[in-house]
């Protein structure tokens, strides 16, 4: 059987590095993008070293060529496209409505959303001929509003619209968005250094909280079950919004993870 080959976008660590490894591991042909290049090679070449397919090419997703010589990159190199990981994210700005800086928020939504878009239309003639998958990495804060998060819900809460709409418009493509839970990354990370600045005291709390009662998921957990998704997502969950621990995925997940054997 050909392998597939998935873009992973945020691959250079947290939850798309884990997506990427285990992408890899169950026979994906894996292309890791992100803006730090040394450390995007490493990481391509750990993943050969134990014996996949990796490709590194750095690039920003907020600049649009960056996301169409990824497609072009991943092309010549490996000859087509199943599936697209929409995982680069940013958090910032963490501030009030009322003080947060335009540009700060601007950044923030060419990253978390038009990133994903630029993307997809570059890559969607490749994945209409391999009736591929595009996963979007969301956040339970897309329906759900946390102050001070105001840049990153309203982000997040577009990224659902994409997804839904590219549902509706691509019938050769199945979309589906996750909620990843909150993991033990660098973005938890900078909630707990700037959180206190830009967050009302018990908002921020509540995440300092979760990370000193161990209650951060390692980033292997729901990037296992993202790297299934792009894998074997079913056609009928097309436009949906799936948590990564509901039942329904985490059979997937039983029933594809034992092929690593
Ligand atoms: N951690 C959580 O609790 C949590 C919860 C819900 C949802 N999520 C979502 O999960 C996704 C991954 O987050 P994470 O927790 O793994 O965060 P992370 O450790 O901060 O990783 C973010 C990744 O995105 C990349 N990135 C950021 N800006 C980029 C840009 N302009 N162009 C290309 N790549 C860019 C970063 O690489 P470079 O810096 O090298 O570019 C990095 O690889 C995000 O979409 C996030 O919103 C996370």
């Amino acid at each position: 059987m050909t392998a597939k080959t998935i873009i992973i976008t945020g691959a250079s660590r947290g939850l798309g590095l884990a997506a990427a490894r285990d992408a890899a591991d169950l026979g994906a042909n894996v292309v890791l993008f992100a803006r730090s290049a040394e450390k995007l090679e490493q990481e391509a070449q750990a993943i050969r070293d134990g014996g996949g397919k990796a490709l590194a090419v750095p690039g920003d997703i907020s600049q649009e060529a960056d996301c169409r010589r990824v497609v072009e990159r991943t092309i010549a190199h490996f000859g087509r496209i199943d599936a697209l990981i929409n995982n680069a994210g940013v958090i910032e700005p963490i501030a009030p409505l009322a003080e947060a800086s335009i540009d700060a928020w601007r950044q923030n939504l060419l990253t978390n959303v038009l990133g994903p878009m630029m993307l997809t239309q570059a890559a969607l003639p490749y994945l209409r001929q391999n009736r591929g998958r595009v996963i979007n990495v969301s956040s339970g804060a897309s329906t759900y509003a946390i102050p001070g998060w105001g840049a990153y819900c309203t982000a997040k809460g577009a990224l659902n619209q994409f997804n839904r709409v590219l549902s509706v418009e691509e019938e050769m493509v199945t979309a589906v968005a996750v909620r990843p839970g909150v993991v033990d990354t660098d973005m938890q990370a900078i909630i707990r250094q700037m959180g206190a600045a830009g967050m009302p005291e018990s908002a921020y709390q509540r995440f300092v909280r979760l990370r000193d009662e161990g209650e951060l998921l390692p980033p292997e957990a729901p990037g296992g079950a993202i790297a299934v998704l792009a894998l074997f997502a079913p056609r009928d969950w097309d436009g949906e919004f799936v948590a990564w621990d509901e039942e329904r995925v985490q059979e997937l997940v039983r029933k594809y993870a034992t092929r690593r054997d």
